[in-house]
Protein backbone atom coordinates (compact mmCIF):
# COMPACT_ATOMS: atom_id res chain seq x y z
CA UNK A 1 0.00 0.00 0.00
CA UNK A 2 1.00 3.58 -0.63
CA UNK A 3 2.46 5.53 2.30
CA UNK A 4 -0.38 7.95 1.68
CA UNK A 5 -3.02 5.61 1.31
CA UNK A 6 -1.97 4.17 4.46
CA UNK A 7 -2.25 7.26 6.38
CA UNK A 8 -5.59 7.31 5.05
CA UNK A 9 -6.60 4.14 6.24
CA UNK A 10 -5.15 5.06 9.62
CA UNK A 11 -7.02 8.55 10.05
CA UNK A 12 -10.59 7.43 10.44
CA UNK A 13 -9.63 5.56 13.82
CA UNK A 14 -7.18 8.90 15.46
CA UNK A 15 -10.68 11.08 14.74
CA UNK A 16 -12.36 8.38 16.49
CA UNK A 17 -9.61 8.53 19.14
CA UNK A 18 -10.01 12.05 19.45
CA UNK A 19 -14.07 11.89 19.38
CA UNK A 20 -14.13 9.41 22.48
CA UNK A 21 -11.35 11.40 24.42
CA UNK A 22 -12.82 14.16 23.94
CA UNK A 23 -16.13 13.26 24.98
CA UNK A 24 -14.84 11.71 28.14
CA UNK A 25 -13.22 15.21 29.00
CA UNK A 26 -16.15 17.27 27.99
CA UNK A 27 -17.88 14.98 30.17
CA UNK A 28 -15.57 14.54 33.21
CA UNK A 29 -15.76 18.35 33.25
CA UNK A 30 -19.50 19.31 32.55
CA UNK A 31 -19.06 21.03 29.44
CA UNK A 32 -21.46 20.58 26.68
CA UNK A 33 -19.21 21.19 23.46
CA UNK A 34 -15.96 22.74 22.19
CA UNK A 35 -14.92 24.35 19.71
CA UNK A 36 -11.09 25.11 18.49
CA UNK A 37 -9.92 27.73 16.85
CA UNK A 38 -7.08 27.17 14.56
CA UNK A 39 -5.03 30.55 15.33
CA UNK A 40 -4.81 33.57 13.22
CA UNK A 41 -1.81 35.54 11.37
CA UNK A 42 -0.25 38.17 13.23
CA UNK A 43 1.59 41.38 11.90
CA UNK A 44 4.91 42.86 12.57
CA UNK A 45 4.69 46.27 14.36
CA UNK A 46 4.08 49.29 11.85
CA UNK A 47 4.20 46.67 8.91
CA UNK A 48 1.59 44.47 6.42
CA UNK A 49 3.50 41.19 6.71
CA UNK A 50 2.64 38.75 9.06
CA UNK A 51 4.90 36.02 10.80
CA UNK A 52 4.60 32.53 10.07
CA UNK A 53 1.78 30.92 10.80
CA UNK A 54 1.37 28.78 13.46
CA UNK A 55 -2.03 26.25 14.11
CA UNK A 56 -2.63 26.11 17.43
CA UNK A 57 -1.74 22.35 18.70
CA UNK A 58 -5.32 21.46 19.76
CA UNK A 59 -6.72 21.97 15.75
CA UNK A 60 -3.80 20.55 14.23
CA UNK A 61 -4.21 17.14 16.00
CA UNK A 62 -7.86 16.86 14.09
CA UNK A 63 -7.06 18.71 11.39
CA UNK A 64 -4.12 17.51 8.29
CA UNK A 65 -4.37 20.49 6.32
CA UNK A 66 -1.33 23.09 6.57
CA UNK A 67 -1.93 27.09 7.05
CA UNK A 68 -6.18 27.35 7.92
CA UNK A 69 -6.01 30.72 9.62
CA UNK A 70 -9.32 31.85 11.27
CA UNK A 71 -10.33 28.15 11.18
CA UNK A 72 -12.55 26.40 13.76
CA UNK A 73 -13.65 22.77 14.64
CA UNK A 74 -16.88 22.03 16.26
CA UNK A 75 -17.09 19.26 18.85
CA UNK A 76 -19.98 18.35 20.30
CA UNK A 77 -21.00 15.07 21.69
CA UNK A 78 -22.69 12.26 19.47
CA UNK A 79 -22.24 14.47 16.60
CA UNK A 80 -19.55 14.59 13.61
CA UNK A 81 -17.13 16.99 14.18
CA UNK A 82 -17.52 20.37 12.08
CA UNK A 83 -14.55 22.16 10.47
CA UNK A 84 -15.67 25.57 9.37
CA UNK A 85 -12.46 25.84 7.25
CA UNK A 86 -11.75 29.89 6.64
CA UNK A 87 -10.73 30.16 2.49
CA UNK A 88 -10.67 34.12 2.01
CA UNK A 89 -11.11 35.62 -1.18
CA UNK A 90 -7.77 36.88 -1.41
CA UNK A 91 -5.76 37.78 -4.53
CA UNK A 92 -2.34 39.64 -2.58
CA UNK A 93 -1.95 36.16 -1.33
CA UNK A 94 -2.56 31.85 -2.00
CA UNK A 95 -5.78 31.08 0.09
CA UNK A 96 -5.50 28.38 1.80
CA UNK A 97 -6.57 25.39 -0.80
CA UNK A 98 -10.60 23.77 0.86
CA UNK A 99 -9.65 21.06 2.36
CA UNK A 100 -9.94 17.56 -0.13
CA UNK A 101 -8.59 13.85 -0.03
CA UNK A 102 -10.06 11.28 2.07
CA UNK A 103 -9.58 12.41 5.68
CA UNK A 104 -12.11 15.08 5.11
CA UNK A 105 -14.90 12.32 5.42
CA UNK A 106 -14.74 12.23 9.05
CA UNK A 107 -15.75 16.20 9.18
CA UNK A 108 -18.60 18.04 8.03
CA UNK A 109 -17.15 20.38 6.17
CA UNK A 110 -18.01 24.52 5.82
CA UNK A 111 -16.29 26.94 4.08
CA UNK A 112 -16.54 30.43 5.17
CA UNK A 113 -14.75 33.14 3.54
CA UNK A 114 -14.43 35.49 7.00
CA UNK A 115 -13.53 34.11 10.62
CA UNK A 116 -16.53 35.66 12.37
CA UNK A 117 -19.17 33.73 9.63
CA UNK A 118 -18.32 30.68 11.57
CA UNK A 119 -20.11 32.29 14.46
CA UNK A 120 -23.62 30.94 13.53
CA UNK A 121 -21.47 27.09 14.02
CA UNK A 122 -20.78 27.54 17.70
CA UNK A 123 -22.95 26.50 19.80
CA UNK A 124 -23.61 28.44 22.78
CA UNK A 125 -22.10 27.30 25.88
CA UNK A 126 -18.93 25.85 24.24
CA UNK A 127 -15.88 25.48 25.41
CA UNK A 128 -13.43 27.50 23.12
CA UNK A 129 -9.54 26.47 22.92
CA UNK A 130 -7.44 28.54 21.12
CA UNK A 131 -5.56 32.50 21.41
CA UNK A 132 -8.24 34.97 21.82
CA UNK A 133 -9.47 36.65 19.30
CA UNK A 134 -11.28 40.38 18.47
CA UNK A 135 -15.25 39.66 19.09
CA UNK A 136 -15.32 36.62 20.39
CA UNK A 137 -17.06 37.98 23.91
CA UNK A 138 -20.18 38.00 21.27
CA UNK A 139 -19.78 34.19 20.42
CA UNK A 140 -21.18 32.95 23.25
CA UNK A 141 -18.36 30.74 24.73
CA UNK A 142 -19.08 28.79 28.36
CA UNK A 143 -14.93 29.28 29.07
CA UNK A 144 -12.20 30.04 27.41
CA UNK A 145 -8.78 27.95 27.70
CA UNK A 146 -10.47 26.14 30.90
CA UNK A 147 -7.56 24.29 32.05
CA UNK A 148 -9.60 21.06 33.72
CA UNK A 149 -10.35 20.61 29.87
CA UNK A 150 -7.34 21.17 28.87
CA UNK A 151 -5.33 19.51 31.18
CA UNK A 152 -7.40 15.98 30.21
CA UNK A 153 -6.61 16.55 26.48
CA UNK A 154 -3.03 17.54 27.12
CA UNK A 155 -2.26 13.96 29.36
CA UNK A 156 -4.28 11.99 26.78
CA UNK A 157 -2.04 13.31 24.19
CA UNK A 158 1.43 11.93 24.79
CA UNK A 159 0.49 8.52 23.76
CA UNK A 160 0.27 8.44 19.96
CA UNK A 161 -2.59 7.11 17.38
CA UNK A 162 -0.95 4.16 15.34
CA UNK A 163 -1.88 7.53 12.65
CA UNK A 164 0.05 9.77 14.61
CA UNK A 165 3.41 7.25 14.63
CA UNK A 166 3.20 6.91 11.14
CA UNK A 167 3.15 11.02 10.94
CA UNK A 168 6.11 10.69 12.97
CA UNK A 169 7.90 7.67 10.74
CA UNK A 170 6.91 10.05 7.73
CA UNK A 171 9.06 13.28 9.62
CA UNK A 172 12.32 11.41 10.64
CA UNK A 173 12.69 10.11 7.13
CA UNK A 174 12.70 13.78 5.83
CA UNK A 175 14.67 14.59 9.15
CA UNK A 176 17.19 11.74 7.97
CA UNK A 177 17.74 13.13 4.56
CA UNK A 178 18.26 16.41 5.91
CA UNK A 179 20.84 14.92 8.44
CA UNK A 180 22.85 13.04 5.76
CA UNK A 181 22.69 16.04 3.46
CA UNK A 182 24.40 17.76 6.33
CA UNK A 183 27.00 15.60 7.03
CA UNK A 184 27.93 15.56 3.42
CA UNK A 185 27.97 19.37 3.41
CA UNK A 186 30.28 19.61 6.61
CA UNK A 187 32.93 17.20 5.19
CA UNK A 188 33.07 18.75 1.90
CA UNK A 189 34.26 22.05 3.92
CA UNK A 190 30.95 23.62 4.21
CA UNK A 191 29.88 26.63 6.49
CA UNK A 192 27.25 26.37 8.82
CA UNK A 193 25.22 28.60 6.52
CA UNK A 194 25.74 26.44 3.57
CA UNK A 195 24.86 23.42 5.95
CA UNK A 196 22.03 24.64 6.69
CA UNK A 197 20.83 25.50 3.20
CA UNK A 198 21.58 21.95 2.51
CA UNK A 199 18.98 20.48 5.62
CA UNK A 200 16.84 22.32 3.94
CA UNK A 201 17.16 21.23 0.65
CA UNK A 202 17.39 17.33 1.43
CA UNK A 203 14.26 17.84 3.65
CA UNK A 204 12.21 19.47 1.88
CA UNK A 205 11.13 22.04 4.00
CA UNK A 206 11.30 26.00 4.26
CA UNK A 207 12.84 27.69 7.21
CA UNK A 208 8.97 27.95 8.66
CA UNK A 209 7.82 24.57 7.97
CA UNK A 210 10.88 23.42 11.00
CA UNK A 211 9.38 22.39 13.95
CA UNK A 212 12.30 23.99 15.49
CA UNK A 213 14.90 26.35 14.54
CA UNK A 214 17.91 24.51 13.34
CA UNK A 215 20.91 24.23 15.64
CA UNK A 216 23.97 23.86 14.07
CA UNK A 217 27.26 24.56 15.34
CA UNK A 218 31.19 23.70 13.87
CA UNK A 219 33.65 23.55 16.46
CA UNK A 220 33.20 25.56 19.73
CA UNK A 221 29.32 26.62 18.60
CA UNK A 222 28.20 23.54 20.23
CA UNK A 223 28.95 24.28 23.59
CA UNK A 224 25.80 26.85 23.28
CA UNK A 225 22.33 24.35 23.62
CA UNK A 226 20.62 26.53 21.08
CA UNK A 227 22.99 27.54 19.42
CA UNK A 228 21.00 29.46 15.97
CA UNK A 229 23.28 32.02 14.59
CA UNK A 230 24.65 30.40 11.53
CA UNK A 231 27.88 31.56 10.37
CA UNK A 232 28.61 32.23 6.62
CA UNK A 233 32.39 32.04 7.15
CA UNK A 234 34.42 29.12 7.49
CA UNK A 235 36.09 28.36 10.57
CA UNK A 236 39.83 28.61 9.82
CA UNK A 237 40.57 25.11 11.63
CA UNK A 238 36.94 22.54 11.23
CA UNK A 239 37.22 20.49 14.37
CA UNK A 240 33.47 19.21 14.92
CA UNK A 241 29.81 19.64 13.83
CA UNK A 242 26.78 19.36 16.21
CA UNK A 243 23.50 19.19 14.09
CA UNK A 244 20.03 19.54 16.27
CA UNK A 245 17.40 19.37 13.24
CA UNK A 246 14.21 18.26 12.85
CA UNK A 247 11.47 17.81 10.37
CA UNK A 248 7.89 17.64 10.46
CA UNK A 249 5.08 15.95 8.36
CA UNK A 250 1.32 17.16 8.99
CA UNK A 251 2.09 18.83 12.13
CA UNK A 252 4.09 16.13 14.03
CA UNK A 253 8.06 16.65 14.15
CA UNK A 254 10.67 14.62 14.65
CA UNK A 255 13.77 16.05 16.67
CA UNK A 256 16.95 14.71 15.77
CA UNK A 257 20.66 15.44 17.05
CA UNK A 258 24.53 14.09 15.99
CA UNK A 259 27.53 14.89 16.20
CA UNK A 260 30.31 14.76 13.80
CA UNK A 261 34.15 14.69 14.57
CA UNK A 262 36.53 16.10 11.67
CA UNK A 263 39.42 13.43 12.81
CA UNK A 264 40.09 10.59 14.60
CA UNK A 265 41.21 10.97 18.44
CA UNK A 266 40.02 11.45 21.72
CA UNK A 267 36.50 13.85 20.41
CA UNK A 268 35.61 10.66 18.27
CA UNK A 269 36.19 8.57 21.08
CA UNK A 270 33.93 10.86 22.94
CA UNK A 271 31.16 10.86 20.73
CA UNK A 272 31.53 6.67 20.15
CA UNK A 273 31.05 6.68 23.69
CA UNK A 274 27.96 8.98 23.51
CA UNK A 275 26.55 6.84 21.46
CA UNK A 276 27.01 3.68 23.02
CA UNK A 277 25.36 5.34 26.08
CA UNK A 278 22.45 7.10 24.52
CA UNK A 279 21.61 3.32 22.94
CA UNK A 280 21.54 1.95 26.29
CA UNK A 281 18.88 5.01 27.46
CA UNK A 282 17.01 4.24 24.65
CA UNK A 283 16.35 0.72 25.75
CA UNK A 284 14.94 1.90 29.08
CA UNK A 285 11.86 3.33 27.26
CA UNK A 286 9.69 1.36 27.82
CA UNK A 287 5.63 1.49 29.08
CA UNK A 288 5.61 1.76 33.32
CA UNK A 289 9.43 3.39 33.53
CA UNK A 290 9.53 6.82 35.39
CA UNK A 291 10.98 8.80 32.76
CA UNK A 292 13.35 10.86 35.74
CA UNK A 293 14.90 7.13 35.69
CA UNK A 294 16.07 7.00 32.34
CA UNK A 295 17.36 11.01 33.61
CA UNK A 296 19.28 9.49 36.52
CA UNK A 297 20.82 6.73 34.69
CA UNK A 298 21.95 9.53 31.94
CA UNK A 299 23.72 10.57 34.53
CA UNK A 300 25.39 7.74 35.86
CA UNK A 301 26.38 7.14 32.72
CA UNK A 302 27.90 10.12 31.61
CA UNK A 303 29.57 10.38 35.04
CA UNK A 304 31.09 7.31 34.15
CA UNK A 305 32.17 8.66 30.43
CA UNK A 306 33.80 11.13 32.26
CA UNK A 307 35.68 8.94 34.20
CA UNK A 308 36.74 7.02 30.99
CA UNK A 309 37.74 9.82 28.79
CA UNK A 310 40.24 11.09 31.77
CA UNK A 311 37.79 14.22 32.15
CA UNK A 312 37.17 14.15 35.26
CA UNK A 313 39.56 12.57 38.18
CA UNK A 314 36.53 11.57 40.45
CA UNK A 315 34.43 8.43 40.86
CA UNK A 316 30.95 8.86 38.67
CA UNK A 317 29.03 8.04 41.70
CA UNK A 318 31.04 11.02 43.32
CA UNK A 319 30.40 13.06 39.98
CA UNK A 320 26.68 12.64 40.38
CA UNK A 321 26.37 13.63 43.84
CA UNK A 322 28.68 17.09 43.83
CA UNK A 323 26.43 17.90 40.81
CA UNK A 324 29.77 17.70 38.96
CA UNK A 325 27.94 15.92 35.95
CA UNK A 326 25.52 18.95 35.76
CA UNK A 327 28.81 21.10 34.97
CA UNK A 328 29.18 18.58 31.93
CA UNK A 329 25.42 17.59 30.87
CA UNK A 330 23.31 20.49 32.32
CA UNK A 331 19.98 19.92 30.14
CA UNK A 332 17.49 17.05 30.93
CA UNK A 333 17.72 13.48 29.32
CA UNK A 334 14.52 14.61 27.03
CA UNK A 335 10.69 15.71 26.41
CA UNK A 336 7.95 14.45 25.18
CA UNK A 337 7.39 14.77 21.14
CA UNK A 338 4.69 15.00 18.86
CA UNK A 339 2.87 18.27 17.76
CA UNK A 340 5.00 20.31 19.41
CA UNK A 341 8.50 19.24 20.02
CA UNK A 342 8.35 20.20 24.00
CA UNK A 343 5.02 18.54 23.71
CA UNK A 344 2.78 19.93 26.48
CA UNK A 345 2.13 17.97 29.35
CA UNK A 346 5.35 16.94 30.23
CA UNK A 347 5.40 17.38 34.33
CA UNK A 348 1.43 16.93 34.34
CA UNK A 349 0.38 14.69 37.12
CA UNK A 350 -2.93 12.95 36.33
CA UNK A 351 -5.30 13.53 34.00
CA UNK A 352 -7.00 16.04 36.21
CA UNK A 353 -4.44 18.15 36.17
CA UNK A 354 -1.88 18.85 39.10
CA UNK A 355 2.42 19.53 38.66
CA UNK A 356 4.93 17.21 39.27
CA UNK A 357 8.17 18.96 39.26
CA UNK A 358 11.57 18.04 38.35
CA UNK A 359 13.63 15.96 40.75
CA UNK A 360 15.82 18.53 43.26
CA UNK A 361 18.93 19.51 41.30
CA UNK A 362 17.36 18.87 37.88
CA UNK A 363 15.04 21.95 37.10
CA UNK A 364 15.18 21.57 32.95
CA UNK A 365 13.69 17.97 32.91
CA UNK A 366 10.73 18.51 30.83
CA UNK A 367 8.85 15.29 31.18
CA UNK A 368 8.75 13.47 34.82
CA UNK A 369 5.75 11.25 34.13
CA UNK A 370 5.35 7.46 33.49
CA UNK A 371 5.63 6.37 30.22
CA UNK A 372 2.69 4.59 28.78
CA UNK A 373 2.21 2.65 25.80
CA UNK A 374 2.31 5.03 22.85
CA UNK A 375 4.40 7.55 24.44
CA UNK A 376 6.84 9.39 22.21
CA UNK A 377 9.86 10.82 24.08
CA UNK A 378 13.42 11.62 22.96
CA UNK A 379 16.75 10.85 24.36
CA UNK A 380 18.84 13.35 24.15
CA UNK A 381 22.31 12.86 26.31
CA UNK A 382 25.15 15.57 26.23
CA UNK A 383 28.34 16.76 27.17
CA UNK A 384 29.50 19.97 26.60
CA UNK A 385 32.38 22.42 27.59
CA UNK A 386 31.05 25.62 29.03
CA UNK A 387 32.73 28.47 30.00
CA UNK A 388 29.95 29.28 32.11
CA UNK A 389 29.39 26.45 33.71
CA UNK A 390 33.06 25.02 33.91
CA UNK A 391 34.74 28.63 35.43
CA UNK A 392 31.49 28.15 38.12
CA UNK A 393 32.45 24.87 39.24
CA UNK A 394 36.38 26.34 39.29
CA UNK A 395 35.04 28.95 41.81
CA UNK A 396 32.60 26.63 43.91
CA UNK A 397 35.19 23.37 44.41
CA UNK A 398 34.04 21.08 42.20
CA UNK A 399 36.62 22.21 39.48
CA UNK A 400 39.48 20.01 41.95
CA UNK A 401 37.82 16.74 40.68
CA UNK A 402 38.31 18.48 36.92
CA UNK A 403 41.55 17.17 34.20
CA UNK A 404 41.76 21.02 32.61
CA UNK A 405 44.18 19.87 30.69
CA UNK A 406 41.57 17.43 28.91
CA UNK A 407 39.39 20.20 28.82
CA UNK A 408 41.75 22.27 27.32
CA UNK A 409 42.34 19.73 24.53
CA UNK A 410 38.67 19.46 24.12
CA UNK A 411 36.95 22.47 24.40
CA UNK A 412 37.59 23.59 20.51
CA UNK A 413 35.62 20.90 20.01
CA UNK A 414 32.35 22.17 22.04
CA UNK A 415 30.89 19.06 23.25
CA UNK A 416 28.32 16.13 22.17
CA UNK A 417 24.95 15.33 22.21
CA UNK A 418 23.23 13.05 20.28
CA UNK A 419 19.31 12.78 20.36
CA UNK A 420 16.97 9.67 18.76
CA UNK A 421 13.19 9.87 19.02
CA UNK A 422 11.65 6.78 20.68
CA UNK A 423 8.07 5.35 21.49
CA UNK A 424 7.39 3.14 24.30
CA UNK A 425 5.57 0.20 23.43
CA UNK A 426 4.57 -3.18 25.49
CA UNK A 427 7.04 -4.80 22.29
CA UNK A 428 10.03 -3.20 23.40
CA UNK A 429 11.33 0.43 22.39
CA UNK A 430 10.58 1.68 18.87
CA UNK A 431 13.50 3.72 18.00
CA UNK A 432 12.22 6.13 15.25
CA UNK A 433 15.38 7.99 14.73
CA UNK A 434 17.46 4.96 14.00
CA UNK A 435 14.70 2.87 12.23
CA UNK A 436 15.01 6.14 9.78
CA UNK A 437 18.73 6.60 9.20
CA UNK A 438 19.08 1.96 8.63
CA UNK A 439 15.84 2.81 5.92
CA UNK A 440 17.67 5.37 4.36
CA UNK A 441 20.97 3.01 4.38
CA UNK A 442 19.42 0.39 2.77
N1 LIG B 1 15.81 20.69 19.52
C1 LIG B 1 15.42 21.04 20.82
C2 LIG B 1 15.57 19.92 21.74
O1 LIG B 1 16.26 18.99 21.45
O2 LIG B 1 14.96 19.85 22.77
MN1 LIG C 1 14.86 17.41 22.00
MN1 LIG D 1 16.81 18.48 19.51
Amino acid sequence: MHTDDTLDALFPAHVAALVDRTARALEATGTSALVIGSGFLHYRFLDDHSYPFTTNPHFREWVPADDAPGSFLVIRPGARPVLVFHQPEDYWHKPPAAPSGRWTACFDVVLVREPRDAREHVPAGAAFIGERFNGMDDWGFGAVNPQPLMDRLHWDRAAKTPYELACMRRASAAGVRGHRAAVAAFRAGASEYEIHLAYLAACGHTEAGLPYPNIIALNEGAAILHYTDVQHTKPAARHSMLIDAGAQFRGYACDITRTHAARDGAFAELIAGMDALELALCAMVRPGVHYPEIHLAAHRLIGELLVSQGIILCSAEAALETGLTSVFFPHGIGHLLGLQVHDIGGHQAAASGGTMPPPAGHPFLRLTRTLEPGTVVTIEPGLYFIDLLLAKARADGRGRNIDWAKVAELAPYGGVRIEDDVVATSAGPENLTRDAFAASAA
